[in-house]
């Protein structure tokens, strides 16, 4: 049972915290780059505003009805024939397998911080040099950071919803995004700022194919942290009298908000000097870096900045992928904090471990599946199945199970009845036909 509650800016900022992370500020820009801007962009905006905030409310108020952890609040809330819908609760686990990649991820961040204290690589080349050397040679300098990865977010969420998560967030998250719109104010007096603004938002319509559109639904949900029972989780300490529609407003405004400007920093450092935008993952890692060398000890600063803000968006989102699994195990299993962060920790770490591998020259062959490295599964399962699978599932509960009195009453005082219908459309109808399609389209057993 749960005692801890946010306070209300504690939680904004604990969800907001959550959505901010690496989705915004490095998959987000590198997506952005290679499916053309303009028209990725608008889709994406538009598959915010329609689906993500409508199934974001859905599963806040999931979390705020049920007050109890995933799998709990799901059997809570079903009617007494429908009690199978607690296994739709198991959604959490999959923040444990995000989290074997994404601590990953936050190591490397760590060890470029490290590394740019040294300065920066002065050629492309150079820079593609660090960044595949750390990712291809280097297993025991990438176990080192993801490690020290794992002891950060594990002894954040150790202190608990309002001693570790709510705390952190209160810092980190101000502290991030005074630094983005620092740098937002720097890229103001470039020339490259004109063209980063027209390339990301002068749609291209002829860049626009179908798996850009795909790919750009896809996105609003992993960079909104939906379908996996983190909001819920969050939600489930969400202050009595909290306005959940509010809230998730205010949530997916900011998440947008600096998707939208870590986008256009990005750019207009690129652009001034020239380089391409369609670099794929390396973006942030190989481009950037060598970009900034161009400024001089100016740009060291900025790059220090720049992945500063990374590390903390990343680390804001971590927590809310381990907490869930923390709370249930508490919850159901009466685990104390301390043990049940050690087991979930002990369970990425390891997996992660054999993830980074994968990616080895030397270990690849070994941790890979066919050609696929254990690495990419990962990332693929979770973000092409599980993640709108269980964005599925909030949004049928919501939609169909949860009886329709019950959801009124929670929601009608806050949206007004016109809004209280759109939404309920979008939950019913919209959301699930968005979500079968693009699943049915990742997976590959249709193409549009
Ligand atoms: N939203 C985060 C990002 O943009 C990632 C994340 C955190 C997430 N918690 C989640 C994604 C829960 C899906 C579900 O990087």
């Amino acid at each position: 049972m749960k005692i801890q509650r946010f306070s209300r800016i504690g939680f904004i900022m604990a969800a907001a915290g959550s959505a901010v992370g690496l989705g915004n500020i490095w998959k987000f820009p590198y997506m952005t780059g290679e499916y053309g801007g303009g028209a990725f962009v608008l889709v994406y905006l538009i598959t915010i505003a329609f689906i993500g905030f409508s199934v974001m409310v859905a599963e806040m108020l999931i979390g705020a009805l049920g007050r109890l952890d995933t799998v709990s609040s799901f059997e809570e809330l079903a009617p007494p024939d429908k009690k199978q819908w607690k296994y739709a609760g198991f959604m959490g686990f999959n923040g444990i397998i995000i989290m074997t990649f994404y601590s990953v991820v936050i190591g490397w961040i760590f060890y470029y911080l490290f590394r740019l204290l040294n300065g920066l690589p002065s050629t492309t080349d150079k820079a593609k040099d660090i960044f595949n050397t750390l990712v291809g040679n280097e297993p025991g300098i990438q176990i080192f950071w993801h490690t020290v990865a794992v002891l950060i977010v594990g002894y954040i969420v150790y202190k608990g919803i309002k001693g570790g998560i709510e705390k952190i967030n209160l810092i980190l998250m101000p502290s991030l995004m005074a630094i983005l719109f620092g740098l937002l104010f720097y890229a103001f007096t470039l020339d490259g700022f004109e063209k980063a603004f027209e390339f990301m938002f002068a749609p291209k319509w002829e860049k626009l194919n179908s798996e850009a559109i795909v790919r750009a639904v896809g996105h609003s949900f992993f960079t909104l942290s939906l379908g996996m029972g983190a909001i819920l989780t969050y939600a489930a300490s969400l202050p009595k009298n909290a306005n959940i529609t509010q809230t998730a407003l205010i949530v997916t405004f900011m998440d947008t908000l600096i998707a939208l400007v870590a986008g256009l920093v990005i750019f207009s450092f690129l652009f001034q000097f020239g380089a391409e935008p369609g670099q794929g993952p390396g973006l942030v890692f190989i481009s950037l870096p060598t970009i900034l060398k161009n400024f001089g000890t100016l740009g060291i600063f900025f790059a220090l900045m720049f992945f500063l803000a990374l590390a903390f968006a990343g680390i804001t989102s971590a927590i809310s992928l381990v907490e869930p699994v923390v709370q249930y195990l508490i919850d159901r299993f009466d685990y104390t904090r301390t043990k049940a962060v050690v087991v979930t920790s002990f369970i990425y770490w390891i997996v992660g471990i054999g993830a980074l591998l994968s990616y080895t020259k030397e270990w690849g062959e070994m941790f890979s599946i066919g050609k696929k490295p254990l690495f990419d599964i990962l990332e693929y399962t979770t973000d092409s199945i599980l993640l709108p699978l269980g964005g599925l599932l909030i949004a049928i509960f919501v939609g169909y199970i949860l009886h329709k009195d019950r959801v009124r009453a929670a929601l009608e005082h806050e949206m007004g009845d016109r809004v209280f219908h759109i939404w309920r459309f979008s939950i019913r109808y919209i959301a699930p036909v968005a979500l079968i399609f693009m699943m049915l389209n990742l997976m590959g057993i249709i193409k549009i």
